[in-house]
């Protein structure tokens, strides 16, 4: 039997096209170590234009970029920064700030938009009254669009808001954008615009825009400089890695205008997903590519379950909590896939409520 898969788990299962592998074969290279691979300089500078910001800096993962980016924001020890509990940063790159960095989190709720409340961002502030028992805040970490809320998209106004407090405190502000093309595309707001309050932020290539491999991180001159010994430092300094950065360019060039799409398509999912009445989904709640939806009853199936029945058919999705699975749009996924998905997901629930059981 021919089957088809249609790979959900996340936007970085994509394939690099041929536009990309060409561009990966012609690149010219030299050793970025010592500073001298010209494509590297080429994407890094595209980077530094896009997001308004002086300097760009390639790192191999949007994980070692938040690190980075954290560990020179807070390079005292006994700093503390103040992130949202259901970050990215917090709960999915191993505690590294802490681990590595020595950086205390201080967590502050993450409302289901992705936002944390100004005022509570406020509270968490620790009072320099105290510092002889408190660590000493240093940071605040935004992420747009939040994963966690489901690719929710933060505005330009809420980011200016969180960035006058940091002002106001003398903190800094670092956004986790690895998704921050889908907000910009979202909201229809430039990409320097929403990081316009940032003193840094992280942006991967390697999410929705298809690239293989690759973030990076933009900020002052002065906070990059750092940033490249610390690259170095946890071994991302990488040698001809102009090779990954002409991917990179074409994803850059080529797929930005994709997103929208992509947008669309995870909206007729969600209303899709309305339709079979054993899973709940907040439709208004999909304003980029990812779709979280919960089985009303999971006695009846569990998030891991569905998703090995589906991996069956070849559906690929996420389990997101015990409750709840996780679907993530990109623009290798047609709408005639979307479709295809939805059939699936509809028989194996279908089946599940009729026998007991997908088989
Ligand atoms: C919001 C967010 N930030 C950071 C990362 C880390 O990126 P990477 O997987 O490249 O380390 C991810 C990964 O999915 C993410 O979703």
């Amino acid at each position: 039997m021919v089957r088809r898969t249609v790979d959900l788990r996340s936007d970085t299962v994509t394939k690099p096209t041929e536009a990309m592998r060409a561009a990966m074969a012609r690149a010219e290279v030299d050793d970025d170590v010592l500073g001298s691979d010209p494509t590297a300089y080429h994407l890094e500078s595209e980077m530094a234009k896009i997001t308004g910001k002086e300097a760009a800096l390639f790192v191999p993962s949007g994980t070692m970029g938040n690190l980075i980016s954290v560990l020179v924001h807070c390079d005292v020890r006994g700093s503390e920064v103040i992130i949202g509990d259901t970050s990215h940063i917090h709960v999915l790159e191993n505690g590294g700030i802490s681990t590595i960095g020595g950086v205390h989190p201080k967590t502050v709720k993450n409302n289901p938009d992705g936002t944390m409340d100004i005022d509570k961002i406020e509270a968490a502030i620790r009072s320099p009254d105290g510092e002889l028992f408190f660590p000493t805040t240093r940071l605040i970490c935004l992420e747009n669009t939040h994963a966690n809320s489901g690719g929710r998209c933060l505005s330009a106004e809420y980011t200016d808001m969180v960035g006058k407090i940091a002002k106001k405190h003398g903190l800094k502000l670092h956004i986790d954008g690895a998704r921050i093309f889908n907000a910009s595309v979202a909201l229809k707001v430039p990409v320097h615009r929403l990081l316009q309050a940032a003193d840094s932020a992280l942006l991967c290539l390697s999410k929705g825009l298809g690239a293989p491999v690759g973030s990076v991180i933009v900020g002052s001159k002065a906070f990059i400089a750092k940033a490249k010994r610390l690259r170095k430092t946890l071994g991302g300094g990488m040698r001809q890695v102009g090779v990954l950065c002409a991917a990179a360019y074409v994803a850059l060039q080529e797929n930005i205008r994709k997103l929208e799409d992509d947008h669309r398509k995870a909206k007729i999912f969600a209303d899709g997903l309305k339709q079979i009445k054993e899973l709940s989904i907040d439709a208004t709640s999909v304003e980029t590519n990812m779709i979280f939806f919960s089985i009303v009853d999971s006695s009846l199936m569990s998030p891991k379950r569905l998703c090995q029945v589906l991996e069956e058919r070849g559906v690929l999705a996420m389990p997101a909590s015990s409750t709840s699975v996780r679907l993530v749009l990109h623009y290798q996924i047609s709408e005639n896939d979307v479709y295809y998905a939805l059939t699936c997901i509809k028989q194996v629930v279908q089946q599940i409520v009729t026998n007991g059981t997908a088989e």
